[in-house]
């Protein structure tokens, strides 16, 4: 499933932006569409858990600030001009988008305003509300070995967090080993990486990023861990087509520096960023979960982990929790 970004949405939501009534005949003249047309974008919209309310007799007016992703206006911020980027208006995932695509020759990006089969890491579910956030893919046709990745999680964490410093986020921000990033202790990103491993010695790397941009507490009711956003931060709606190219700006420098120099170079930086050395956390794995405190990465990116017996164990997989005094799991 997927459907690309309707420019009469775009300038249907532009309109309604000013936040008072537009009746369907006037917004029907404006857009060059038919009364039926604007009832049928109203109700999608409304389907989509846009805020939208219509009264007899003044029209339909928006009840929150929504600005939609704009292709156009994504690239006006864009530090590469050839930038390869799709914006979906609904997907079941970017990730799943991007391993159909076949002999690509560079990075290229896709994004959505939503996705109706969205995945997170250890096979659990992603869940952003419709024009709130960030779900973003990146494609990396990659000419190494795959053992040459190791690292690559941990350097994407580090554009996401550049991305947010960008925006202003400068105390409490953290990437958490393998690779989300926390303010004030909560998520904010979520990344999943897959590879596609190809015959002629070319894989495909699928980078997946989730960022919270604008989810307020009210929308969360669905996301099962404590997580904030760009706006709960900072407290302001953030135009996501800036965020946007700010992070595939980004996403670019990082990648491109990791494909030439490899994983090395980043270990300064991700050890000044990191937040969990020196505390007790819980590495949860597929066949079970080992306690101990951090301590560190080793040059292949892999945690260290020191058990209660002392013996420090790389992990090169999992998730971890950070655990709070006297908590066990
Ligand atoms: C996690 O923390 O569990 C990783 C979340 C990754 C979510 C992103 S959103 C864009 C891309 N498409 C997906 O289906 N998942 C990733």
């Amino acid at each position: 499933m997927k459907k690309p970004s309707s420019r009469k949405l775009i300038q249907l939501m532009n309109v309604l932006g000013d936040n008072e009534f537009h009746d369907g005949t006037a917004l029907g003249e404006t857009l060059h569409l038919t009364r039926s047309a604007v009832w049928k974008m109203m109700r999608k919209l409304t389907k989509y858990g846009i805020n939208i309310e219509s009264v007899k007799g003044k029209g339909y007016v928006l009840q929150e600030t929504v600005i939609l992703l704009d292709e156009n206006r994504i690239r006006e911020h864009l530090n590469d001009i050839d930038t390869r980027l799709s914006v979906f208006e609904a997907i079941d995932s970017t990730n799943e988008y991007l391993k159909t695509v076949k002999n690509a020759r560079g990075l290229q990006f896709c994004v959505a305003e939503f996705q109706s089969k969205g995945r997170g890491r250890l096979g659990r579910q992603w869940v952003a509300p419709f024009a709130k956030n960030i779900s973003l893919s990146c494609l990396l046709p990659f000419h190494k070995d795959i053992s040459e990745l190791a690292g690559l999680s941990l350097v994407i964490s580090l554009a996401v967090l550049r991305t947010l410093q960008h925006f202003g986020v400068k105390e409490d921000v953290y990437v958490k080993w393998p690779n989300d990033v926390l303010c004030q202790n909560k998520k904010i990103s979520g990344i999943l990486i897959e590879i596609q491993a190809e015959s002629h010695g070319v894989s495909q790397v699928i980078i997946g990023v989730g960022l919270n941009v604008n989810i307020l507490k009210i929308d969360e009711e669905k996301i099962n861990q404590p997580s904030t956003s760009l706006r709960e931060v900072l407290g302001q709606y953030f135009d996501r087509n800036l965020v946007c190219a700010v992070l595939i700006n980004q996403l670019q420098d990082y990648i491109q520096r990791f494909v030439k120099q490899g994983f090395q170079i980043f270990i300064d930086e991700w050890v000044a960023a990191e937040g969990m050395k020196g505390k007790k956390i819980a590495l949860k794995t597929v066949h079970d979960t080992v306690r101990g405190e951090a301590a560190g990465i080793n040059d292949q990116g892999h945690l260290l982990l020191r058990l209660p017996n002392g013996e420090i164990k790389a992990f090169s997989s999992g998730d971890t929790t950070i655990l709070k005094e006297g908590q066990q799991h």
